[in-house]
């Protein structure tokens, strides 16, 4: 069913030093898309984490890409469901580089709403269609918006430091990421947060604009449909929410307390 009519979930999370990065967030979310999507897991929780742990020992990659994805099975009616079929991959991973960090994201806008947001289908297909746009444009990346607000990008989140100096991220029609979380948490203490709904107008105005996701940690938008953010350079709190984020996942590394 996969194949046949794209229905699947997956979810992606990366080691360090061998360690599962926030192992238990992303069982959970793997889980709960299982479950939005009607799919039983054929393992428990315990279980898969334990096939997680031992994929990432057995293929000796220390920094690795864990893919887990469910599909509907083979469905004789090419329809229905049917048992569905695990699959977990392990493969080495690029992350982004301090020097993606100083460098930041030329985004573009596209209005688009991300069906069954909450869940980690595999559903891409805006997203990857939207290639040869950004490449004309000479896009980095692009955000989604829909009734005025925004959403997400293809396979990132969104956050912004308003003008009134607030962290700011919106709260509906989106995947809840992982990393979204953590620096969500990173972020108590340091300035106000708010997941709340954010206009398209907002964020051409915000005075800092980052994006989240596994792969990318925290990575600065520059500039939005040609609109400079800021003053187009890695704002403070980008800059110290991205400290403290290499500092946790360094703490991990070094064999610190879990996630
Ligand atoms: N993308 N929103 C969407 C639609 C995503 O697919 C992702 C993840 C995120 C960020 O979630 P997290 O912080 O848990 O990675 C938000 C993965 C990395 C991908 O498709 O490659």
């Amino acid at each position: 069913l996969s194949i046949q009519r794209g229905y699947a979930l997956f979810d992606f999370l990366r080691s360090v030093n061998s360690i599962p990065l926030f192992l238990p967030g992303h069982l959970d979310r793997f889980f709960g898309s299982a479950d939005g999507l009607h799919l039983t897991v054929p393992y428990t929780r315990d279980q898969l984490g334990a096939v997680v742990q031992e994929l990432i020992q057995r293929n000796g990659i220390d920094e690795a890409g864990i893919r887990l994805m469910l599909t509907g099975g083979s469905s004789p009616d090419t329809y229905h469901p049917t048992t569905p079929n695990l699959v977990i991959t392990c493969l080495p991973v690029r992350t982004a580089t301090n020097e993606d960090f100083e460098k930041g994201l030329r985004l573009i806008t596209y209005e688009h709403q991300r069906e069954l947001p909450h869940i980690k289908s595999i559903n891409y297909l805006t997203g990857v269609w939207l290639q040869p746009l950004l490449r004309q444009q000479q896009a980095d990346d692009v955000l989604y918006h829909s009734k005025g607000l925004v959403t997400e990008l293809p396979r990132s989140n969104v956050f912004i430091v308003s003008k009134e100096g607030s962290l700011c991220t919106p709260a509906a029609g989106i995947l809840h990421g992982i990393t979204r979380k953590k620096v969500l948490e990173l972020a108590g203490g340091l300035l106000p947060v708010e997941e709340r709904a954010v206009a398209l107008e907002e964020i051409y105005n915000s005075s800092e604009m980052f994006i989240t996701s596994t792969t990318r940690r925290l990575l600065p938008v520059r500039e939005v449909d040609g609109r400079l953010i800021g003053n187009g350079k890695p704002g403070s709190v980008t800059r110290e929410l991205y400290r403290r984020f290499r500092e946790l996942e360094e703490g991990l590394r070094a064999g610190g307390p879990d996630r």
